[in-house]
């Protein structure tokens, strides 16, 4: 596994539009992409800090799992995403350390990126994503 950096921050948001102001006008970042992910029914919203991003996550769906994570705890910080240099190889480093994958394969994710979620029983309860 070798992770370079902080790809991303997922943060959940009920409304991207309502969450915008925040972000824009008083952390002084500048939203330079939006974009609807269809296949895990979600709108994102990216903002660049250095070389990492903050992503913001509205659902589009009742049945997307940002839905839920918000009807269970609310808004707030959903996921973080390192940086690989290869994700199918990081993904079997760490299964054979034990760790639970939610992908076993990579999936396409916003911005044509090669993403993977771990399970976050095996990380310390931290919903972990690493991309490429
Ligand atoms: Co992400």
């Amino acid at each position: 596994m070798n992770i370079s950096h902080i790809e991303h921050i997922g943060i959940a948001v009920k409304s991207i539009e309502n969450s915008l102001p925040y972000y824009e006008n008083v952390l002084g970042l500048k939203c330079y992409n939006i974009e609807e992910v269809t296949d895990q029914k979600v709108k994102t919203a990216f903002f660049k800090v250095g070389q990492t991003k903050i992503e913001l996550l509205e659902p589009t769906a009742e049945d997307s799992t940002i839905a839920k994570f918000i009807e269970k705890k609310g808004e707030g910080v959903h996921h973080i995403a390192f940086a690989v240099s290869d994700v199918v190889e990081s993904l079997a480093d760490v299964e054979s350390k034990g760790v639970q994958l939610i992908d076993k394969a990579p999936r396409g994710g916003a911005e044509g990126l090669q993403i993977a979620f771990l399970h976050p029983k095996s990380t310390g309860s931290v919903l972990t994503e690493l991309c490429q």
